[in-house]
């Protein structure tokens, strides 16, 4: 079957449910038992307890695997406790994380305060570093960490030289989890375990959500790495709720449509932004001349709509003047919903292993579903209001 025909059928059981064609809810907490034997065989049993899930959970995990091209995964009630979960599962006291510098910064803030006082060390590296990741490889290294592109600057990573490069080390001497967020692809856009990745990231509250009203994570991974990921899940007492996982498989079921969408519009005003005056780079894989252009094209089957622009030096005021009175454009945290977004993002904290200098006034921007010559109207017009305010 076609990805697009897998993103309608994948994990839905009709017949199970008179012909419904979305899995109905599950309120559970307790489940009954029959007899003391099924109870004796509860880790056996396709239902068990409430924490674990309920029939429509494993609907929406069991595709969520098979889109990303993994054996197993697990929910997670938000992209940052997927990362957690996920990171936990395969860390004790004494390791050692290779984390990229451009990650999520949240996940860096996991590194440095929890992951640090329970002795575990992080050392962050050039999102651009391909197989020299190597050089940075330790006998405690038990995790290399990309995001790929990466958050804010979106540099796309070498994923397969890494992931090359982990396992020839893993051969040699232990085992070293290579995972992914992959939440800006999508499992649409980037298959991270035919990539060389063993545990991969989704923070389903964007696209996959996709209507700005659902906080959902997943975890997938390959058999291998199953057994400590459910056991670390099972132990923090992780749990989704199934209202949650309902809006979670509906948004699914629309992903192709939407993001080819989102990314048609995206080019659309990516290309419209770079002939602007003000704007000095826009940072988006898609657009040939992007630095990670080729690494894109190769490994990538799509973009979505998140991107970032950085416009000549502003000041607060400019910077407000053109924000505050945007029509179509919202302010507000998260991307991949339908609506577009338009941020100023300082980048005050971050990196560490690198510097990124933008010469000029970053900001990220969502390309959403509104037609792209309402958005372009709405971004000219902020842009006048820009320059406008310049002292
Ligand atoms: C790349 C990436 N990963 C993970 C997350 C975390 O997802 P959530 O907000 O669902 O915790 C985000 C949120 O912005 C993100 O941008």
């Amino acid at each position: 079957m076609k990805e697009e025909s897998r993103i309608i059928h994948e994990g839905r059981r009709p017949e199970e449910n008179f012909g419904i064609v979305n899995p109905p809810v599950y309120h559970a907490s307790t489940v009954l038992f029959p007899t003391v034997e099924a109870m004796r065989n509860v880790k056996t049993a396709r239902v068990g307890y409430g924490r674990y899930g309920t029939p429509g959970t494993e609907g929406f995990a069991h595709a969520m695997a098979a889109l990303e091209g993994a054996d197993r995964c697990t929910l997670t009630p938000s992209g940052l406790s997927a990362i957690t979960t996920a990171m936990l599962s395969f860390l004790k006291s004494g390791d050692h994380v290779l984390m990229v510098d451009t990650t999520y910064e949240p996940c860096r803030a996991f590194c440095d305060s929890l992951l640090s006082d329970f002795g575990v060390e992080t050392t962050y590296y050039d999102p651009l570093i391909g197989a020299d990741i190597a050089d940075l490889m330790r006998p405690n290294t038990r995790i290399v960490y990309t995001e790929s592109p990466g958050s804010l600057t979106f540099e796309v990573q070498d994923i397969p030289a890494i992931s090359k490069a982990a396992k020839e080390y893993k051969d040699a001497t232990q085992d070293v989890v290579v995972m992914i967020d992959n939440t800006w692809a999508s499992p649409y856009f980037f298959k991270p375990f035919a990539h060389g990745v063993d545990v991969s990231i989704q923070a389903v509250t964007k696209y996959v959500g996709g209507h700005a009203d659902v906080m959902m994570g997943t975890v997938t991974c390959t058999e291998k790495y199953w057994k400590q990921l459910h056991r670390m899940r099972s132990i923090l007492g992780v749990s989704v709720g199934p209202d949650d996982v309902y809006l979670a498989q509906r948004g699914l079921r629309t992903l192709a449509v939407r993001l080819r969408q989102h990314e048609k519009s995206a080019m659309v005003i990516a290309k419209w932004l770079q002939d602007q005056p003000d704007i000095k780079r826009v940072l988006y894989p898609a657009l040939p001349d992007d630095p990670g252009h080729e690494l894109w094209k190769r490994d990538f089957t799509g973009a979505c709509g998140l991107f970032g622009i950085v416009m000549e030096q502003g000041t607060d005021r400019q910077i407000a003047a053109m924000l505050d009175p945007m029509k179509l454009f919202g302010m507000g945290y998260s991307w991949g919903g339908f609506e577009s977004l338009l941020i100023h993002a300082p980048l005050k904290t971050g990196r560490t292993a690198t510097k990124w200098e933008p010469g000029g006034t970053f900001f990220r921007i969502h390309v959403g579903l509104e037609d792209p010559a309402d958005l372009i109207e709405d971004l000219a017009a902020a842009l006048e209001r820009y320059r406008a305010a310049k002292d």
